[in-house]
């Protein structure tokens, strides 16, 4: 709904003002409101604990602190330097990796400065096609372009639905790439970090391996997952909000020491002036959350990931993978084709409150109405929901999108079945963490 401003003739425009900071008030607490009684499932999104909610509003998100820790440009950053140092350590310890940077705001924006260490002008690089699961930022329209990179797409197999080994070997022999970009969107099973690594060395290639792990970072964190960097992966590059239960931004883990000059510089200047520190904060507190707790949580975002598939399954929806087990991450992907496309369903379980997005598939052409709709688990699961409530979800979701009830009938249902799920866990204040925002609000 589109909210109009009254018009000025009746009101001072103090008043008119105050009503549009009133209209921007109300408009989060009816957004509140619905995502209290909903059951979020975009597999790119998930909660913060209320820790980081109250860092993400702390003075930190005023401030500059260009430079690295120590060796600023501006004054006044003695405690920034305290809490960035702090995230730095928690994440080499998580990762096991030599070298962080938690500057970047964005997976884009990582990823654009992974691309910018790593790559010339005029390089030949290999990622996955949209519809096999990459990126947008992995294809010509985004970072590979803005480097003036050539892109050719790596193999897919759809039946897999993962990267097609052989048939990236010899492609790796032929078009001797400079750049692999590996991870995705649509991401249900580890992806072959190790062919590739061998594949390059094999041709000779020269190239650097990217993985993005932008999608299962919170996996990778708990265990539960690839480790691409043992792997032989030069680069982890990923958002820290989806698996990752992080506040919105990004970080870049690597180990070989050759690589850290290039990659530093690549983020800051070359593509970030000043970070946002209040982000830096809550990264910390979320990296010390799942040091803590990160394997309980993401084993059991596996298993809920498993149980809504079969159960999606057995209800009568056409889940891709069923001989691989459905998934071995927190999505679950659908064909939702026969029951009128993603777009149409995606937007029928929203109106009962169900939130996932319709989702390009392997065969499809167009994203305008694409035959898939793609599921993640993740944030269900910190709020904690287990293998019975997802089997409770497949039957709302089938009654929905199969029976076709009428979605407020469902919606009465979902609301009263979320009632008992409204504190965020695995953190060190399992809480309401909407309550905060209210309590702020006075
Ligand atoms: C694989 C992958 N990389 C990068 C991104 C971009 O991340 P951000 O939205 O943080 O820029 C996404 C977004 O969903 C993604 O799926």
């Amino acid at each position: 709904m589109v909210v109009r401003l009254p018009s000025s003739s009746e009101f001072s425009l103090e008043e008119e003002m105050r009503k549009a900071v009133e209209s921007v008030f109300e408009a989060v607490r009816r957004h509140h409101e619905f995502y209290r009684f909903a059951l979020p499932m975009i597999a790119s999104e998930n909660v913060t604990s209320l820790s980081v909610r109250k860092l993400l509003a702390s003075d930190f998100s005023h401030r500059y602190a260009e430079g690295d820790v120590g060796k600023r440009f501006y004054q006044g950053c003695e405690f920034i330097d305290e809490v960035e140092s702090l995230a730095l350590e928690l994440a080499k310890r998580l990762f096991g990796a030599e070298h962080v940077n938690v500057k970047p705001t964005s997976g884009v924006n990582a990823n654009i400065a992974a691309i910018f260490a790593l790559t010339n002008v005029g390089d030949r690089i290999m990622a996955l096609s949209v519809p096999d699961g990459g990126h947008i930022s992995h294809s010509k329209f985004s970072a590979p372009s803005i480097r003036g990179l050539k892109v050719d797409y790596l193999p897919f197999n759809a039946e897999e639905m993962n990267i097609d080994v052989e048939r990236m070997r010899q492609e790796i022999e032929e078009k001797k790439p400079r750049m692999i970009i590996l991870g995705a969107s649509l991401f249900l099973f580890p992806h072959p970090v190790r062919e590739a690594v061998e594949a390059i060395s094999e041709a000779d290639a020269n190239a650097s391996v990217l993985y993005d792990g932008s999608h299962v970072l919170g996996l990778i964190a708990g265990k539960q997952f690839q480790d691409p960097l043992r792997e032989g992966a030069d680069v982890l590059v990923s958002s820290t909000h989806k698996t990752f239960p992080g506040p919105q931004g990004a970080i870049l883990l690597w180990n070989n020491d050759e690589l850290s000059e290039r990659l530093e510089n690549a983020v800051f200047p070359g593509t970030v002036s000043n970070h946002h520190l209040h982000h830096v904060a809550g990264l910390a507190v979320a990296l010390a959350e799942m040091l803590a707790f990160g394997e309980a949580y993401a084993s059991q975002t596996v298993k809920n990931a498993k149980a809504l598939a079969r159960k999606l399954h057995e209800e009568g929806f056409d889940v891709l993978c069923k001989h691989k087990g459905f998934t071995a991450s927190h999505q679950v992907a659908v064909d939702v084709s026969s029951l009128g496309g993603g777009s149409k369903i995606a937007s029928l379980l929203e109106s009962a409150h169900i939130i996932v997005n319709k989702n390009m598939l392997p065969w499809d052409k167009s994203p305008e109405n694409p035959s898939g709709i793609r599921i993640g688990v993740q944030e269900l699961t910190r709020i904690g929901m287990k293998e019975r409530e997802m089997a409770e979800i497949a039957v709302f979701m089938r009654r929905v999108a199969i029976d076709c009830e009428p979605p407020e009938n469902v919606k009465r249902d979902v609301i009263e079945f979320r009632r008992d799920f409204q504190n965020v866990h695995f953190s060190f204040d399992d809480g309401d963490a909407y309550a905060f925002f209210d309590e702020l609000k006075g």
